[in-house]
């Protein structure tokens, strides 16, 4: 069974003043995909906290796959796809691509999303836009592809 870990970057979620909605709508569609969810963590806007956590759940072999959601757009506090290049080793930037082509249908607001995606040892991280809506989207165009990835980098 393919295993995940959640990130939400908030810096109001993880003061407690804003409900976490996307976290559980990744959660919710990663199990009806067959994945185990191991982890779902709300941290602050903060690249070196993101960073080393992700850091810590790749080396440490926590989970096949990171999903991340928050902090990919415009705001100065959003750092997510700086954390992210700082801890993946191969970038994949197909992933992205296909989310922004995609979304664009929806929104072309969705070329304001920053998010990258890359791998670190074992782990693919991807970067999820922050609303649940833009979750949902970019989650129903990729999560059908990333198993056969993912089977082929364990
Ligand atoms: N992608 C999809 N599929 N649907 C959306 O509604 N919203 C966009 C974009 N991507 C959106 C989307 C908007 S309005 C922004 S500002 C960026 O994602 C960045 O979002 P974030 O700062 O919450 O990460």
């Amino acid at each position: 069974m393919l295993s995940a870990a959640i990130i939400t970057s908030s810096d109001s979620g993880y003061r407690g003043e804003r409900e976490d909605l996307s976290g559980p709508v990744i959660s919710e569609m990663l199990k009806a995909a067959g994945y185990e969810v191991k982890t779902m963590l709300l941290l602050p806007d903060e690249r070196q906290m993101l960073a080393d956590t992700m850091k810590k759940i790749c080396d440490e072999h926590q989970a096949d796959l990171i999903l991340t959601t928050g902090g990919t757009g415009f705001s100065m506090r959003d750092c997510m796809p700086e954390a992210t290049r700082d801890v993946i080793e191969r970038e994949v930037p197909g992933i992205p691509e296909a989310m922004r082509a995609f979304s664009m249908q929806i929104t072309k607001r969705a070329m304001l999303s920053r998010s990258a995606a890359g791998i670190r040892q074992s782990t693919l991280i991807v970067n999820l836009p922050g609303s649940p809506k833009a979750v949902r989207e970019c989650l129903e165009v990729i999560l059908p592809e990333l198993k056969h990835g993912l089977e082929i980098l364990k």
